[in-house]
């Protein structure tokens, strides 16, 4: 047993009523169901296989981004940085920041998978057995109450890698890391992945894979309604759909209902029109400038990297 990793902190997510949550969606005018139904054991297993795409250029981007630049990024950050991640996943890419980084104070993985996060932290404390870890098991969404860091820190720097920000509309973004500077306090950072506006075919082509791993991702949402809530969808009968919206700057994934066709949930029927769709994600692309007005109430943009081509970019904000 590693004395640095402390005990999991659980903050058991809201058990609001999925279904309840599902059928509002279907009584919107344009039809929609939740993202967060893609990360199930198969859609989390083909995320992670969308990430090493040829299409899919963001996750390389990104790493490469941290590669090449990892002394400059860990200097911004500095000594006994305490670092916050949320949404850690398997926490791969924080395994260059730890190892870069001088004296970190401790770590602090944040996912909603309880699986996931205990067998990347135990990982983690192997390979690093002088990190203090404190990992949380929650909803980063929602209000949480994170440990008392009593131990000494010159700062505290939330992590959000993977351009996931740009899965929520940019006005609850905002929202959201508005709240998550009041609970870090000033001068601590924030250090975000984005991925950036660019041309039509690179977009589509990255949610659009020859493969048809993102098709087979989109999917396997209704896959999972008729497993776990008895739905009746004819999986023959529908066709992922993906594209860049330049309007409102953001991929748009939907379902394409191939006929005309009811399906039952919970003694509801929904009927659904040929090619009629249901939403099943918003991918916003932003430019540096953009984001950095976005979040420009709470914070302040102190550094930007990218790479040559500039279709991804690594800021780091400091909190006013
Ligand atoms: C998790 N998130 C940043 C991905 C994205 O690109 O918006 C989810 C995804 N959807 C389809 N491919 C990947």
């Amino acid at each position: 047993m590693n004395r640095n990793l402390g005990r999991l902190k659980k903050f058991e997510p809201e058990k609001e009523n999925l279904l309840e949550e599902i059928l509002r969606g279907f009584n919107k005018p344009q039809k929609e169901l939740p993202s967060k139904l893609f990360y199930d054991e198969r859609g989390s297993a083909l995320f992670d296989e969308i990430c090493e795409l040829n299409e899919y250029y963001l996750t390389r981007t990104e790493t490469s981004i941290m590669l090449d630049n990892i002394e400059d990024i860990c200097s911004v950050l500095g000594n006994k940085c305490l670092l916050i991640e949320l949404g850690s996943g398997s926490s791969r890419k924080i395994r260059l920041l730890l190892t870069g980084l001088q004296d970190p104070a401790g770590y602090v993985p944040i996912d909603i998978s309880e699986e996931h996060l205990i067998n990347s932290v135990n990982a983690l404390a192997k390979d690093y057995p002088s990190l203090r870890i404190f990992p949380v098991y929650a909803d980063y969404t929602q209000p949480l109450n994170l440990p008392n860091f009593e131990f000494s820190h010159s700062k505290k720097a939330v992590y959000y890698p993977g351009s996931t920000i740009g899965n929520f509309e940019p006005k609850y973004a905002a929202k959201f890391l508005n709240r998550i500077a009041n609970r870090l306090g000033r001068e601590n950072g924030l250090l975000i992945g984005i991925d950036l506006k660019k041309d039509n075919k690179t977009l589509e082509d990255a949610y659009n894979d020859k493969k048809g791993v993102t098709a087979d991702f989109n999917l396997n949402i209704l896959r999972r309604l008729n497993r776990e809530l008895g739905t009746d969808f004819n999986m023959d009968n529908w066709k992922h759909h993906a594209f860049y919206n330049r309007n409102e700057g953001r991929i748009e994934m939907h379902l394409i209902s191939l006929s005309d066709q009811t399906v039952h949930l919970n003694g509801s029927s929904i009927t659904f029109v040929k090619n009629e769709t249901i939403l099943t994600e918003y991918s916003y692309k932003y430019s540096v400038e953009d984001f950095k007005d976005l979040i420009s109430d709470a914070y302040d943009l102190e550094k930007v990297w990218t790479d040559k081509e500039n279709r991804f970019g690594i800021l780091y904000f400091t909190v006013k």
